[in-house]
């Protein structure tokens, strides 16, 4: 009943993990079977996200999935660079991502972003599995191309088998420390209780029919319910990113979660000076690598419908922020749509206090975690934004009372040159990085030495 099937929308996959893990080569991987198995045009590369449909799934999956089974129409994967908090990104009050694959390195192991992916999930409560990737960079590693890892863990030699499960355990192990119950995939009976570990390759393939077939499972077992929705409602979704495009202006990267979006139609996005109300120009997608070469990057689309990543060309977007929403307003009131984005945008509004230091963030997501980090860490904020660090946010450190809040903790953003000139001459403290408690540890390790 293919009405019935329109009610399910895809849910969205977060593929996450420490930077060269291996993220993106899966997601090339997958995307490489799908031409092999002659389906190059159904996988469509969307702006920062991939759409496999579920027949591509089960083509790859072969005998591990049956599409009969399945309500859902297929898997959206988001990929996130490991330099990036993409996993802190927001949609109605939960994690945007309905479910995560956290990729690790099965011989390099736990590694800072991993353990900063980890507590991300822990505190967005998203099921996840654990890719352990790379498994044929083990010595003597006998390859099966693209074969369900179970028949490829067979086929190596004991030495080979008991050295991949010494890392696997290894995995297992920082999983439990991070209270996570964790066992080989084959093994799990309920994967939301307990974590799945799949060995895989991107490389050769080995195992990626098993990490879709799980997905699969998870997706629809557990969030079946979750996933029926009317999807031809007024568009929902998330703001990656604010980006400049030639002959449209600033444009937004988002991705849609809910509903649908055409063109001509009225939306609210959040914005740094509160909700921005507009009228889509233009939907755009990315033209195939291919064509992307030739004349122009993107094709205009008159409608799409969740879950999807597209651009937004639209007047007035140059203030929106990262990690707002965005709102169609369809047949409801403008200012009831205008209310709740400005209620949702309150949500994850930081707390000030007089003193303090400044915080900023790429998104509003991080900026949310990084604001509930140090609150734990009992450090007073007296400024949190959303950008790059200006002379504007140095002014402001430079206004604090004591010298230790006279500083900027800056995660996943840049600083403005004139900024830094700035910094240095008022001795403002500039502290910058990509994982969230090392930017506090930072700080801490700082102020303790100025106390001694
Ligand atoms: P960031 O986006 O920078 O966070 O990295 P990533 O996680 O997307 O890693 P990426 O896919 O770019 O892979 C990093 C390197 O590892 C590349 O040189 C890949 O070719 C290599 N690589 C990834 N997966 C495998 C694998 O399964 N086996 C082998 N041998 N190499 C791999
Ligand atoms: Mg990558």
């Amino acid at each position: 009943d293919p009405a019935q099937t329109d009610a399910f929308r895809t849910p969205i996959v977060a593929v996450l993990g420490h930077v060269d893990h291996g993220k993106t080569s899966l997601l090339d991987k997958i995307r490489g079977s799908a031409v092999i198995e002659g389906e190059s045009g159904a996988i469509t590369q969307h702006i920062g996200a991939t759409a496999v449909p579920l027949d591509v799934v089960s083509k790859i999956a072969g005998d591990l999935v049956d599409p009969e089974e399945f309500d859902l129409p297929g898997l959206l994967f988001i990929d996130t660079p490991g330099h990036h908090a993409f996993t802190t990104l927001r949609a109605r009050g939960g994690a945007l991502a309905d479910i995560a694959i956290l990729v690790v390195d099965v011989t390099d192991g736990f590694q800072p972003q991993t353990h900063e992916a980890v507590s991300i999930l822990q505190d967005s409560e998203t099921p996840f599995v654990v890719a352990a990737n790379k498994v044929d960079t083990i010595p003597g590693w006998n390859p099966s191309p693209d074969a369900p890892i179970r028949a490829s863990y067979e086929a190596q030699s004991d030495r080979v088998r008991g050295d991949l499960d010494e890392r696997l355990y290894e995995i297992i192990g920082d999983l439990s420390d991070a209270g996570f119950s964790a066992d080989f995939y084959w093994r799990v009976k309920n994967f939301r209780q307990n974590v799945g570990v799949i060995p895989v390759s991107a490389e050769t393939g080995e195992g990626i029919p098993d990490l879709l077939a799980v997905l699969m499972g998870l997706s629809q077992r557990y969030m079946g319910e979750e996933m029926e929705v009317d999807i031809s409602g007024p568009g929902a979704g998330t703001v990656l990113e604010v980006t400049e495009e030639r002959g449209f202006g600033s444009t937004l990267d988002v991705i849609l979660y809910d509903g649908t979006i055409e063109e001509g139609d009225e939306i609210v996005v959040g914005g740094t000076q509160g909700p921005i109300v507009t009228t889509v120009r233009a939907l755009l997608q990315p033209r195939d690598l291919a064509e992307i070469r030739t004349e122009k990057r993107f094709e205009q689309v008159e409608s799409v419908s969740a879950a999807m990543g597209l651009k937004i060309a639209a007047p007035d977007l140059k203030e929106a922020l990262s990690g707002a929403p965005v709102r169609v307003v369809g047949d409801r009131e403008t200012e009831a749509v205008v209310e709740a984005v400005q209620e949702e945008l309150a949500e994850v509004a930081v707390s000030t206090e007089e003193e303090g230091i400044v915080v900023k963030a790429d998104t509003l997501g991080s900026l949310e975690a990084i604001a509930n980090s140090l609150r734990e860490a009992e450090i007073p904020i007296l400024r949190a934004e959303v950008g790059d660090i200006a002379p504007r946010d140095v002014s402001v450190a430079s206004t604090a009372d004591e010298d230790t809040h006279q500083a900027i903790l800056g995660f996943n953003v840049d600083v403005h040159d004139d900024a830094a000139e700035l910094a240095a001459e008022s001795d403002v403290r500039l502290f910058m990085d990509d994982v969230i408690y090392q930017l506090i540890e930072d700080y801490e390790a700082y102020v303790e030495n100025i106390h001694r």
